[in-house]
């Protein structure tokens, strides 16, 4: 069996959610096409929804006339998709909205308080549980505020950087080290006084509402890694993922592929709406093991479920540390890609912000718990194309919060 043919895939997850909810605020009518298909969309479309927003499907697109914002009847259920409530937890409180938030039984598990503690220095007035949802905000006017986060997190910065849309004073935010920057490219792109100088971003007030946008959202990059990392494992692959983000804050991965022996190339390069985009051809290489280190981190965040399976081939000791942040995705993702891959005999080694894996093993067949995270069970249908007996998941359905075509697509593509 081999990965071959070509592919492409729903929009950017992330910046998906951007374009709904700035659009949202923006005046005038915004068209979103390729919006990402995956199940967290569905959450912030219908908490934007029940805040007032008029949202259309027109054919494969969305349509937005951004207004104002109403104060929701019934809690906002964001389902389980953390960027939801963290970036319209922001973005409602900017906008002086009373509300209430819940989700899922991962997101109720989920860490808040690194949203909230920034939300209330800003002024924001806000009851919680022990810092988990649900979350109730309360109609206050806000401050600006000079914020400096310990956690590299896009969420973070994100939340505060919408929440500074609806103050009259300027935003300062400070990352340790630099993460996804979706937020400050379409903000700039709709008219926003936005900059960025090295790990500070700064937003002034609006002096004029945000335009509105028309744009085709490139292909996730997150979901391309289990296909390009499928191809990587398997002798013989090539594919080609056409249209895919190649945003310098989210290529990591392929940039790591290239990196353990991976032939990757990119063809059609082009910048979409200030994003970078392009085709990727991907074949199977012989793996090298590598380290990844803290800084580097928050740009391959997500593919690092489908890292750990192809370390699981690679020659010597892949080691990922500074990667505490994957203990508080939909799951605890270092438990659920140790336990896993050790049931399916990979040499791998726990530790506290991460793992170590000696490779290559062969990997045998196994039940594999995904906790109903959709990345952990992507990862673990690619390491069954080449475990020697076969990888049953007690969950396939959970792949629909980011990719619902996830199983048709890589039919297509095996041959
Ligand atoms: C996201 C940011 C990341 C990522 C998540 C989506 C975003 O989380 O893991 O899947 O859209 O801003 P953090 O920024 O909290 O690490």
């Amino acid at each position: 069996m081999v990965i071959k043919g070509e592919i492409s895939l729903s929009g950017d997850k992330s910046i998906s959610h951007r374009s709904l909810m700035i659009s949202a605020l923006s005046q005038g009518v915004s068209r979103i096409s390729n919006l990402s298909k995956g199940d967290d969309l569905i959450s912030t479309y219908n908490c934007l929804e029940s805040c007032g927003i008029n949202l259309k499907r027109d054919d494969e697109d969305v349509v937005i006339n951004g207004g104002k914002f109403v104060n929701p009847d019934l809690p906002l259920d964001c389902g389980n998709s953390g960027t939801t409530v963290r970036l319209l937890m922001g973005l409602l409180v900017g906008q002086g909205i009373s509300a209430t938030f819940t989700g899922d039984k991962s997101l109720l598990k989920r860490p808040m308080l690194r949203i909230i503690k920034p939300l209330e220095l800003m002024g924001a007035k806000i009851e919680h549980n022990d810092g988990r949802l649900p979350i109730k905000i309360n109609s206050k006017k806000l401050k600006g505020i000079n914020y400096s986060s310990t956690i590299a997190s896009a969420q973070i910065k994100s939340s505060i950087l919408l929440a500074g849309l609806g103050s009259t004073r300027s935003i300062f935010y400070t990352e340790p080290f630099k993460s996804r920057d979706h937020t400050e490219k379409m903000l700039k792109n709709m008219g926003a006084n936005i900059s960025t100088q090295g790990l500070i971003t700064t937003l002034r007030p609006l002096t004029k509402p945000l335009k509105s946008i028309q744009i085709k959202i490139p292909g996730d990059p997150s979901s391309a890694a289990f296909f390009a990392g499928a191809a990587a494992l398997i002798p013989g692959s090539r594919i080609r993922i056409n249209n895919v983000l190649n945003n310098p804050t989210r290529n990591a991965f392929f940039l790591v592929l290239k990196e353990m022996g991976v032939e990757i190339n990119y063809l059609n390069k082009k910048i979409i709406q200030g994003e970078n985009v392009a085709d990727l051809e991907v074949y199977f290489g012989k793996l090298n093991s590598l380290k990844i280190k803290k800084r580097n981190v928050p740009n391959i965040i997500d593919e690092i479920p489908i890292l750990a399976i192809l370390a699981t081939q690679a020659y010597g000791s892949t080691v990922i540390e500074g990667a505490e942040e994957l203990r508080y995705k939909e799951c605890d993702r270092i438990h659920a890609i140790c336990s896993n891959l050790k049931k399916m005999n990979a040499n791998i080694l726990e530790r506290d912000d991460g793992f170590i894996i000696e490779g290559p093993t062969e990997l045998s067949g196994a039940r594999v718990n995904t906790f109903g995270d959709h990345r952990i069970a992507m990862a673990f249908s690619i390491a069954g194309l080449i475990s020697k007996e076969s990888v049953i998941l007690d969950n396939q359905d959970c792949v629909s919060i980011s990719s619902p075509n996830f199983f048709q697509k890589l039919k297509k593509v095996t041959k």
